[in-house]
């Protein structure tokens, strides 16, 4: 007798052109990697000798909490004041990188064939999330405002979505930020619509030009409704895994079920190491050196860029954040174009990956913040020889 294994959606597209980009001789425009050579190496090789000198089994390498360890959510309500979200240590529940947050919030949260309100284009991985749930990622209308307040009230009636997904800040993978304005309007659409809404904020941080802008779980009426995803993988290191979630008491105390079921906790040791970490280094002046070089880097690319694009493109110049998001002449396919692009040993991501609904084939997206500016300018020459002709 032959059991059948369920299936799960196809691998991502964009993990599997990480790997190829991977190779040292690829100027690589493609993943949304923090620059290694900003990675504070030496205080993290610090904060991991300190957590274990001494221990003796009892405590560092035992099991732990679901919640996750004391002392990281207690620096973690210093990383969320900085962005303006007040909260104590037991609003928060520690995850392995936000992107098991998204995880918890979808099991607790969906059921097969529920529709979900997502911008349109999104994070792969979390419609990947969604759909690996069963629900459906419903695409909304942007612009370089972010979502469209309008199009959002329409989308919800039409299709009685409950849960709305919004990376507010530099999102992923446009680099947009959602103004001022559209947040009081989006906060009371969610009021007025009763719904769910998930503000997933990995990037705000990384702002290195205008004013920061309030997240939406801080607007009134909106904490008992918003799950506030974040993520020590931009602003320290991704391959610690440390996420963590805010969410209002009753669904918390779901996610913490579901996050024991999943995998009983976050690392131990990963999480002690993290909270040292933020406890004795200088959060300021780390984070003024990533924004000062992903500045350095942003202006590289958009320096060069206009000139690279073939006439007719459009690109955005994103105030903070990882990404610039391109969009090539009508009729132009930014995945065929890929191939000559890494034949010349450069690499992006075409844009149809991202989009909920029909792909729009002709976009794609640029990482900058990898790259040395000097790398920059070269990929940005290759770029320019593998758009060049291609009509
Ligand atoms: C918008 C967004 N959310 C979540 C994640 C997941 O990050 P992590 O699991 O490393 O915290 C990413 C990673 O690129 C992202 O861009």
């Amino acid at each position: 007798m032959s059991s059948a294994v369920p299936s799960v959606p196809a691998s991502s597209p964009v993990r599997d052109l990480l790997a190829l980009t991977r190779r040292p001789e690829v100027i690589s425009f493609a993943g949304g990697l923090p620059a290694p050579d900003l990675i504070d190496v030496p205080g993290l090789r610090a904060a991991f000798a300190a957590v274990l000198a001494g221990d003796t089994g009892e405590g560092r390498l035992q099991y732990s909490t679901s919640e996750g360890d004391p002392d990281l959510r207690r620096a973690l309500t210093a990383v969320e004041a900085r962005r303006g979200i007040e909260c104590e240590p037991d609003d928060l529940l520690v995850t392995t990188g936000s992107q098991q947050a998204l995880g918890l919030v979808a099991h607790a949260l969906l059921t097969p064939g529920v529709p979900v309100l997502v911008e349109e284009p999104s994070y792969l991985a979390a419609l990947q999330v969604l759909r690996l749930h069963g629900a459906e990622p419903v695409g909304v209308d942007c612009d370089e405002g972010g979502i469209d307040p309008e199009a959002l009230d329409r989308a919800a009636a039409k299709s009685g979505a409950e849960v709305l997904y919004l990376i507010p800040n530099f999102q992923n993978p446009t680099g947009r930020t959602l103004d001022a304005e559209r947040r009081v309007a989006v906060a009371e659409i969610v009021r007025r619509r009763g719904l769910w809404l998930i503000e997933d904020d990995p990037y705000g941080q990384l702002r290195f030009r205008g004013a920061p802008q309030p997240p939406l779980v801080t607007l009134p009426g909106m904490r008992d409704r918003t799950i506030a995803v974040s993520s020590l993988s931009k602003i320290v290191a991704p391959g610690l895994r440390i996420g963590w979630l805010y969410a209002p008491e009753e669904l918390r105390a779901r996610l913490v079920v579901i996050k024991q079921a999943t995998d009983l906790h976050t690392s131990t040791v990963d999480q002690a190491a993290a909270a040292h970490w933020l406890g004795t280094a200088d959060l300021d002046a780390h984070l003024a050196r990533l924004r000062a070089a992903y500045a350095e880097r942003h202006d590289a690319l958009l320096a060069g860029l206009p000139d690279v694009l073939p006439p007719g493109a459009t690109h955005n110049d994103p105030a903070g954040g990882m990404f610039c998001w391109v969009r090539l002449p009508d009729g132009s396919d930014a995945g065929a174009l890929l191939r000559r692009a890494l034949d010349r040993n450069v690499a992006y991501v075409p844009g149809a990956a991202f989009f909920a609904g029909p792909p729009d084939p002709a976009t794609l997206r640029l990482a900058y913040s990898a790259e040395t500016p000097v790398r920059i300018a070269a990929g940005l020459e290759r770029l320019a020889d593998a758009f060049s002709g291609a009509a």
